[in-house]
């Protein structure tokens, strides 16, 4: 009898290897390699190889030029959601929604199928973590005990396409979480990469022929434990990912791909007592826990998606007592903070080897935008100076390596944000080649990051007497 073969996959990445190993050699991770039992390449997700001798049919190629209607949407009415979602579900799509858990993901589904069966649209929840009884109890505390929605608790994926399959399909399905769903057909445990591959699969293909919105939720494990939500986004039309700081009441749903709408848009959500509350109005919240005039602070006119939002970034500059001074940043990229003071350094002559720099970006946002670093120099050359930047003054600006300042996309909209938030100036990129945006704000063009410096330094009180006064 011919031995089975082995396979062993990696939890992380999905790389199948024909032995085991303590590091993947595919993602760099530890520990995430298990054997999965019968996982051959074809079921692993791969297509299925072109074995046989039929001969190909042929199909029918048309011109890119034609009708093509729009996708008709599902409004839930939650707009938030709606938003991120391109407006509204997609009949007929699948959407992955990923995130740490406990975050929120099932909170922030019940309700938007709750005000998406209030619609009139049959909707079905299917929890394969919680039982029945819970997800009635969360929904009591949410205000939606009443709402038309159908639940289900199971994890066995025939039995819940048998049972969707059986009568009218739904206009939209939560599978909460896909970690939790299994398929006969394989062998492994459910969380592993095979049975998370096969069973989105067959939700995906579901949607498509039934034409229902089809929403997975996955959760994000650092540990590799359990296969994260990577190994389903090629197959789904839409990805979203629900981030926050658990400290912190906000909570941020971005679209990282989307097939139907823009991505990078975003959401902004409170967790509150009756569940997650939207907010329409970012940069309001973003803004309004903002200290009286201290340094160190400085305000970025960010876009995120299609929306303007401003939020304050906060950097503190003290002397380390450490061999390698620490360098702590919260909702940016630490190589991008390395890459600024390194600018600093260079071409301003502002040294802080010996220092400790620590970078907030205030309400738990991430901020991916180049156009960030000159807000992040601006809260750096603040602390360092001990001068306030004006508190109505908001700033943005991309800084190349040589210390000059770039030019950055959508300034008029960043600049109306301001505006509209009550802000009197700006401090933005100069540029010979554009003429200046139209506002009513008082604006400081600044070409390279020293101009900046010496514009701070101008007003700063000197350290020296106060370090003087302080022994
Ligand atoms: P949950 O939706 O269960 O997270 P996930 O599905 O992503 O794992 O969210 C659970 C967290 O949300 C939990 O810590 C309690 C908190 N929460 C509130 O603060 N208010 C509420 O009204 C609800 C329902 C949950
Ligand atoms: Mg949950």
């Amino acid at each position: 009898m011919a031995r089975a073969s082995r396979t062993f996959i990696c939890q992380a990445c999905g790389a199948v290897t024909p032995r085991w190993a303590g590091r993947c050699e595919s993602c760099g991770e530890w520990n995430t390699i298990v054997e999965e039992a019968g996982a051959s390449s074809g079921v692993a997700g791969g297509p299925p190889q072109l074995v046989g001798k039929t001969k190909g049919r042929h199909i029918a190629l048309v011109a890119m030029a034609g009708e093509t209607a729009e996708p008709p949407r599902l409004v839930t009415g939650v707009a938030e959601f709606d938003r991120v979602c391109g407006g509204g579900l997609v009949p007929g799509s699948a959407l992955l929604i990923g995130g740490d858990p406990g975050i929120g993901k099932s909170t922030l589904l019940l309700q938007a199928m709750a005000a998406l069966g209030k619609r009139g649209a049959e909707v079905v929840y299917i929890s394969g973590e919680e039982a029945i009884a819970q997800v009635r109890m969360r929904a009591r505390r949410l205000g939606l005990a009443d709402a038309p929605v159908q639940l289900g608790a199971e994890t066995n994926l025939k039995d819940i396409i048998a049972t969707l399959e059986n009568g009218t399909p739904p206009a939209a399905v939560v599978i909460d979480s896909i970690q939790t769903m299994w398929t006969e057909a394989l062998e492994s445990a459910p969380g592993t990469v095979t049975q998370v591959r096969a069973t989105a699969q067959d939700l995906v293909r579901f949607a498509k022929r039934h034409g229902t919105a089809v929403i997975l939720v996955g959760h994000v494990t650092k540990d590799g434990q359990i296969a994260g939500p990577r190994v389903v986004e090629h197959m789904v039309d839409a990805v979203i990912y629900f981030e926050g700081e658990r400290g912190h009441q906000f909570r941020i749903l971005r679209a990282v791909k989307n097939r139907f709408g823009p991505a990078n848009e975003i959401g902004v959500f409170e967790m509150g007592e009756l569940g997650l509350q939207e907010v329409p109005n970012p940069s309001a919240l973003f803004l309004g826990e903002r200290d009286g005039d201290t340094n160190g602070s400085a305000v970025f006119a960010g876009i995120e998606g299609t929306r303007p939002v401003l939020v304050e970034i906060q950097a503190l500059v003290a002397q380390s007592s450490l061999g390698t001074p620490r360098r702590a940043v919260v909702g940016w990229d630490s190589g991008r903070l390395s890459m600024v003071l390194a600018v600093l350094d260079a071409r301003c002559g502002l040294t802080l080897g010996g220092q400790d720099v620590y970078l907030n970006v205030a309400g738990g946002l991430r901020i991916n935008e180049p156009a960030a670093d000159l807000a992040v120099a601006g809260a750096l050359v603040s602390s360092i100076t001990g001068t306030p930047l004006p508190r109505d003054c908001v700033i943005f600006g991309e800084i190349s390596l040589s210390g000059a300042i770039r030019p950055v996309s959508q300034m008029e909209a960043r600049l109306k944000e301001a505006e509209k938030l009550g802000f009197k100036r700006a401090i933005l990129p100069a540029s010979a080649a554009r003429a200046r945006p139209a506002t009513g704000l008082d604006v400081t063009e600044i070409s390279d990051l020293a101009g900046l410096v010496a514009k701070l330094a101008a007003g700063s009180k000197p350290r020296t007497r106060e370090r003087a006064g302080e022994i």
